[in-house]
């Protein structure tokens, strides 16, 4: 089967992963007055913008069609990879070569397809706005604001879990008993061989935000996804929770009921960038590798 004509089939047939979703029009509420009137995933990280880490993480993992579903105000994400013509031939003039080479391999590096999520309804809702632009393959999908770091790029890890079960794949990672609230837990089906050392976990489904007393493992969905189609039928069936918003958690739950679904403990050190504590954490993780660059 070519690469190019791939489709998935249901039947769970091998393929590839050809298309990496980029949900981005979310408000950014916890970095305002930052993020008032610039997208969150263009705060920088030392010298690169956070959606750039994204970007890369998911051309490391051999994917190279990125979709980015954006909002009001987001603009600059798609200036941020186009040809800026006038600052490449000012920098040109003066000789700066190490950041015209820079600006213009950001503007080489790929190119994106958007897709417009008019009403901010949630991370499902957002998903299902891409539908089109998806086709009726699997997919991955990438939270430019969960940044993961580490020697292999965690989508990598999760694709190698989808081709080994050929299962929907959910990227996870230990929390404590008091942070369960805050994220999405799997409820990992012990009925089932796990593989990969432990790391790839056959699901029963995936719990919203239970307390410690009610999580059903320590393993936290983060950021990282590798669907199937099928999702969209799930996130169209899946009811408007609160504040009308849809949740990707909920969708995915209801399609362990019917294929397998597997979550797969990535390897790296996780920064939830998307907050400020989070945010600066991730500047000193990057800082620290390259000071001898800023020494
Ligand atoms: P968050 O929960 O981080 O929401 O969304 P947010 O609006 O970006 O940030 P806060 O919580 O208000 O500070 C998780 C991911 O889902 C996207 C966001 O852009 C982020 O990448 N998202 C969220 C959408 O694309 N659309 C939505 O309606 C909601």
């Amino acid at each position: 089967m070519s690469r190019k004509g791939f489709h998935w089939n249901e039947e769970l047939t091998v393929g590839l992963i050809n298309k990496c979703l980029f949900p981005a029009a979310g408000y950014g509420t916890r970095f305002l007055p930052a993020t008032k009137a610039m997208p969150k995933e263009m705060l920088p990280l030392v010298t690169k913008p956070l959606i750039q880490y994204g970007v890369e993480e998911a051309l490391a993992a051999g994917i190279t069609g990125m979709a980015i579903v954006t909002g009001r105000g987001k603009r600059a994400i798609e200036d941020h990879f186009d040809i800026s013509a006038d600052l490449e031939a000012i920098l040109e003039q003066r000789g700066d070569i190490e950041h015209l080479r820079a600006v213009r391999a950001v503007a080489d590096m790929v190119h994106l397809v958007t897709i417009r999520q008019k009403e901010q309804l949630g991370l499902g809702h957002a998903v299902l706005m891409a539908q089109d632009a998806v086709g009726h393959e699997p997919f991955a999908v990438m939270l430019p604001d969960d940044l993961i770091f580490g020697t292999t790029p965690a989508l990598a890890e999760l694709m190698g879990a989808y081709v080994a079960t050929q299962a929907s794949v959910v990227g996870v990672m230990r929390v404590a008993p008091t942070e369960t609230h805050r994220y999405g837990i799997v409820d990992p089906d012990t009925t089932l061989p796990t593989s990969d050392e432990g790391r790839t976990i056959p699901l029963r489904g995936v719990v919203e935000k239970p307390d410690a007393a009610h999580a059903p493992s320590d393993l936290a969905v983060v950021g990282r996804y590798i669907l199937g189609p099928k999702i969209f039928e799930r996130l169209e069936q899946t009811p408007h929770g609160l504040n009308g918003e849809i949740q990707l958690t909920d969708a995915i739950h209801t399609l362990a009921q019917e294929q397998p679904v597997v979550a797969r403990h990535f390897s790296g050190t996780r920064y939830d960038v998307g907050s400020p504590e989070g945010w600066l954490r991730a500047n000193l993780h990057v800082a620290l590798d390259h000071l001898p660059v800023f020494c």
